[in-house]
């Protein structure tokens, strides 16, 4: 009979976001900001802030996996549906899914993400133009940190 004290959990690990930069989300837009929290090269997993300018348009694009996002402050939607979310509120996003993101109302939006998988950039035929993934985030997180002179922090440890 096993019991689970015998089960070594794995770290739990605390992320102090405030040290932590904010990345335009090159080449797509300047305008958008990135705080990559943790990427996981495992799962393809990242945790990742986003802040977007109210009015901002970003390009269709489509999952390979789930995205859970939780919104901080402003509102956003996706041009498909005809929900709003807005501070407090938490979008689930099916794998397979696809849409476009825009911003709405006068202030800023923050999003907290949860993104497993690719999001594939899609043209107005559907074609895929651009893939976003673990390894373009952390590329994108290091190439700014070596432009700004700021020591990379591990963001796939545990510890
Ligand atoms: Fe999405």
């Amino acid at each position: 009979m096993s019991s689970i004290s015998e089960i070594k959990p794995v770290t739990t690990k605390s992320i102090d976001g405030a040290e932590l930069p904010w990345v335009p989300f090159a080449p797509y837009s300047d305008e958008v900001l990135l705080k990559y929290h943790h990427i996981n090269p495992v799962h393809g997993e990242i945790l990742v802030s986003m802040r977007f300018p109210p009015g901002l348009r970003l390009p269709t694009h489509y999952h390979t996996g789930i995205v859970i996002g939780h919104t901080l402050t402003g509102a956003w939607r996706y041009l498909e549906h005809d929900w709003v979310s807005r501070a407090g509120g938490t979008v689930y996003e099916t794998a397979g899914s696809s849409h476009t993101p825009e911003s709405c109302g006068e202030e800023e939006a923050e999003v907290f993400f949860v993104i497993v998988g690719e999001l594939l950039f899609l043209d107005e035929h559907g074609e895929i133009v651009a893939r976003e993934n673990h390894l373009t985030s952390m590329e994108r997180y290091l190439s700014y940190c070596r432009e700004h002179g700021i020591e990379p922090r591990d963001l796939t440890a545990y510890a």
